[in-house]
């Protein structure tokens, strides 16, 4: 039996929950450990199922993994014989070709299974492949899986266009980059994402000797080195985390204070949540990549004012983050537009919410939100990961009881999140689900 969440709404939460370390910046740092025979040393990497899998991943590939008592994760690669990442662990997990790079880099030649669509959407890797070919890598389909060779003598650094249909790519800036740190001569990636998490794995990056300029804008420069070494490096802290929980505190109206919160990298979120009727303090003056903050609803406010959300690459509003405000503003007072730009699909939550109570009209990539006054409990799943946190926070918000099913989903991306919720006042268990 799969397990699921019982919640009973309507409680304000409040208290303090410190942010954890970035699945999706961890995800492809710990692929780095192939590119060097030295240990890596990554702080503050989440408990996740994900990183579980990418450990296991790494494993096969030579790569060995331990975690010390103060939660350090040590990878150390010390066999180079195997380059295939199996299809048995890619369909588990898309972020399994963030190895690609790594392995063609360091080995000379890769063989990753391609990974298949989810469900959010078709989930092409077209660019990452462009980018790595242009590097001098030979790229052939075999069998469902992505076979690359680099030339004799090593990649060549180039010049490469990232750019596709929907924006950037992250992962496959995270693989160009990650790849051209050992290629002969100056690699520029023009269309590069400038996520914060591709300027923490520039970070470790660098740590580990590599040249590299401009992560974080739309142009990175990486100048090739002979080889890299080990590094210590901490995972930054997790943006997507910290914008859920302060919608947790925002949809109960409680009164929420984060520590260790990304608020540099949340700017779009922090100015939704304030068009909203939301709060969001910084409190001292700590370094905004690991900031302090308070969340709460406008003194006055009984409901949140409708909002009007664009998904877009970074700079702009983060698809990661779409479900989760549609539950906000499902309470809103008023009509809220959600126009998803990155994944047009990405909307299973829509529908799950509709079952609680929630008015949405949904046409292509844009859903029209009619607030209404109270959400009530209900059973209701989705099959992402996202889509199940905008779940929970709705049923932290509804009357009665919700039970969210399937809560593996919510378990790859969200280190203990009943737990945590439960410790600020949130009526959450963990409960054997249908
Ligand atoms: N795209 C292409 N061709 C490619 C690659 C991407 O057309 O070769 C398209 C995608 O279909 C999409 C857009 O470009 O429309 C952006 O996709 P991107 O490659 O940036 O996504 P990703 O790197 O595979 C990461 C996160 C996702 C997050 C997206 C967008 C990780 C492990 N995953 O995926 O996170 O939604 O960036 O920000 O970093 C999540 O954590 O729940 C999650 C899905």
């Amino acid at each position: 039996m799969m397990d699921a969440f019982r919640i009973d709404g309507g409680t304000p939460l409040t208290g303090e929950l410190r942010v954890h370390g970035s699945k999706n910046a961890a995800l492809p740092m710990l692929a780095l450990a192939l590119l060097t025979d030295q240990p890596l040393v990554l702080n503050d990497v989440p408990a996740l199922a994900d990183i579980e899998n990418m450990l296991k991943l790494l494993a096969e590939l030579g790569c060995v993994s331990s975690r010390d008592v103060a939660g350090g994760l040590t990878l150390h690669t010390t066999d180079a014989s195997e380059s295939h990442a199996r299809y048995e662990i890619v369909r588990t997990m898309r972020a399994s070709i963030c190895t690609l790079g790594p392995l063609l880099a360091a080995r000379g030649r890769a063989r990753v299974s391609l990974p298949g669509g989810c469900a959010i959407g078709e989930r092409p890797v077209d660019l990452h492949l462009t980018g790595l070919r242009a590097l001098g890598a030979h790229i052939e389909l075999d069998a469902g899986d992505i076979v690359a060779t680099a030339p004799r003598g090593g990649l060549v650094g180039s010049t490469v266009f990232l750019g596709g249909a929907f924006g950037s790519t992250v992962l496959g800036t995270a693989n160009v980059m990650s790849a051209a740190t050992l290629a002969r001569g100056t690699t520029v990636i023009e269309s590069a994402a400038c996520e914060p998490e591709i300027v923490d794995v520039a970070r470790a990056l660098t740590a580990m000797g590599a040249k590299i300029e401009g992560a974080g804008s739309p142009r990175v420069t990486i100048h090739g080195v002979e080889s890299l070494s080990g590094a210590t490096h901490t995972v930054m802290p997790d943006r997507i985390e910290a914008g859920t929980l302060m919608i947790a505190g925002a949809i109960t109206r409680g009164n929420i204070t984060l520590s260790n919160c990304p608020l540099d990298a949340l700017m779009a979120a922090t100015d939704r949540l304030q068009a909203a009727g939301v709060s969001v303090e910084q409190v001292g003056n700590d370094d905004p990549w690991r900031a302090r903050c308070t969340v709460s609803m406008k003194a006055g406010k009984d409901r949140p004012d409708p909002i009007q959300i664009t998904t877009q690459p970074h700079p702009g509003f983060p698809t990661d983050l779409q479900a989760q405000f549609m539950s906000l503003a499902c309470l809103a007072r008023g009509n809220s537009v959600v126009t998803e730009k990155i994944f047009p699909e990405r909307f299973l939550h829509a529908a799950e919410l509709s079952r609680m109570g929630a008015q949405i009209a949904r046409q292509a990539g844009t859903a029209v939100i009619s607030g209404v006054d109270r959400l009530i409990g209900a059973r209701v799943m989705a099959s992402d990961l996202r889509a199940s946190a905008g779940l929970v926070l709705a049923g932290l918000a509804a009357e009665g009881t919700t039970v969210v099913n399937r809560v593996y989903h919510l378990d790859r991306g969200y280190e203990s999140l009943e737990t945590r919720l439960a410790s600020v006042g949130a009526r959450i268990e963990r409960v054997k689900g249908e």
